[in-house]
This record gives structure tokens, sequence and C-alpha cells, in this order.
């Protein structure tokens, strides 16, 4: 992506967005925008679009119409005179390259050591020199509190220290957005806290995140603001104080009863 970036334009801005599986229809017409630095937590019920909201804003999902932006650049189309055209292979994946995911499940390369898995997209997607992604990498491992990990293989770890591993590998790209998919909710109870520490590290030091989560706790200390979807639909987006404890829809008022203990 451009790294002329005006301060003043949103990180993302999705414009009305519509998804649909075959005759599902799973967004309709989402729109919202995220500032540089911001944290947006999206929470609702099963089946609302959560998850293909996010897997839209970083083109895993081709959307049916409507606009993502990152970065002030349209993601996954160029545009040409009046109508789009979709982006060859090779420039949706320098796209998606600025964009950090982490998923539920960690997906990290089984037979590769942790260091591998961090260096593995650097040195491949970017021709970052080995022995500069190894220190970079060596950082990143310090900075999710597992430098003593490095060559250690992935089952080798717990599921939290597996997820933190996939945070530091997400970040070794260097992304303007983090992306995070319920990503404690594989996990054990008393492993969810170290992860969203890093979490927690990682939105103070400004970088911009969407995190799909049911920590309630986390969004409500955390995230700048937080969308509610419902049926594909944003019904609620404020701050966490006006969603939690101000919401207008009796639907979310409901949601938030049942997981807000
Ligand atoms: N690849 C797919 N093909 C067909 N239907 C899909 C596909 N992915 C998602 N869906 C459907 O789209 C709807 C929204 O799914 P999505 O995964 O976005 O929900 P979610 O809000 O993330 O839910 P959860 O909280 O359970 O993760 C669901 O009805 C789901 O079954
Ligand atoms: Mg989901």
């Amino acid at each position: 992506m451009t790294q002329t970036g005006m301060a003043g334009q949103p990180m993302i801005n999705a414009e009305n967005v519509h998804k649909s599986y075959g005759n599902l229809q799973v967004l309709k017409g989402v729109s919202l925008e995220i500032s540089r630095g911001e944290v947006v937590c999206l929470i609702g019920p099963s089946g609302s679009g959560k998850t293909t909201m996010l897997r839209c804003m970083n083109h895993l999902e081709k959307i049916d119409s409507g606009a993502i932006f990152v970065d002030g650049e349209l993601l996954g189309y160029r545009r040409e005179k009046t109508f789009l055209r979709e982006m060859r292979d090779k420039d949706v994946c320098r796209q998606r390259a600025d964009i950090g995911m982490v998923f539920q499940h960690f997906n990290l390369f089984p037979h590769m050591t942790v260091l591998q898995n961090i260096i593995e997209a650097p040195t491949g997607v970017r021709s970052v020199k080995a022995s500069v992604a190894k220190d970079r990498a060596r950082e990143l491992l310090d900075r999710v509190g597992l430098a003593e990990k490095a060559s250690a293989y992935p089952r080798q770890l717990s599921g939290g220290q597996q997820q933190r591993v996939a945070i530091a590998r997400a970040l070794a790209m260097n992304p303007k957005v983090m992306l995070f998919d319920e990503p404690t909710s594989a996990l054990d109870p008393e492993l969810v806290g170290d992860v969203l520490n890093v979490m927690r590290d990682l939105a103070e030091q400004g970088m911009t995140m969407v995190v799909v989560t049911h920590e309630m706790g986390f969004a409500r200390d955390v995230a700048d603001r937080v969308a509610f979807f419902e049926a594909g639909e944003i019904r609620e987006l404020g701050t966490p104080a006006d969603v939690f404890g101000n919401a207008k829809s009796p639907r979310t008022r409901e949601f938030l009863r049942r997981v807000v203990a």
C-alpha cells in the first residue's frame, strides 16, 4: 500500500458493504470508518457476520457491492474509468501483506520452529534478509514474552503461547492494521490473560486494531469503539460506555445482559 497515507484520512473505510453466500445475505450494507490507532471491537450473536466482515477487510472474501479502503487504497479492485476491475493476485497479496490477521486457531506451520514461522513471510513476500528478519523476530518474541521459545516447535507450546507467536508472526510484516478473530476463544481460561495483555500493549503502542471478541472486559477496557452486529448489520456503534451502558436497541441490551456477567 502507499506510504503516503494522509494523517487525516481513516485507516479503514468500509462503505455500504454487501456480501451474500448464495441466497444467504450475510452483510447487508455495513459501513464503518476506523481512524489511525483506533481499536474497534466487533461483538454480536453467532452468525451475525462478524467474521465475514473481518475477512472482507483482508479481501479473503470478495464483497458483492460497496467498497473497502485501507489507508486510502481500494481493497481488491482497481478503478478503470467508470468501473472496477478485480486486482491481480500479486497485487492482492501486496495489499494483504499490510493487514495482519490473527485467527481463533493459530495456523502456525507445525514443521517449522517458532523463529522460522515468524521470518517466513518477511523473507518470502518482502525479501527481507534472513539475518535482519531473525533479529526482528527475536525482538517481537521478546515483546510477546516468548524470547526463550525461538527454537521450539509449535506442538511444544501451549495454546496461549502459540497464539502469541501468531501475533508476532503477523507483526513481523509491519502491518498497518491488525485484524483479530476471537483470538482467545480456543484457549484455556488461564491462558487468555497473557494473549489479551499482548493485545493491550499493541493497542497502547498505537496499532489500528479490529477485534472480534466475546471478551467483554477487553472490549470495555481497550476498545475506543464497539460495533454490535446483528443479522448482517451494525445495530449499535459507539464508545464502550455508550454501547454497554446505554444501548439503544432492545436486542443489543438483551445480548449484553446474557454475555456480560
Ligand atoms: N463460506 C461460507 N459459505 C456459506 N455460508 C457462510 C460462509 N461463511 C459464513 N457463512 C454464513 O454467514 C453467516 C455469518 O457468518 P460469520 O462467520 O460471519 O458469523 P459470526 O458473526 O462470525 O459468528 P460466530 O460468532 O459464530 O463466529 C452465517 O450464517 C454463516 O453460516
Ligand atoms: Mg466468527
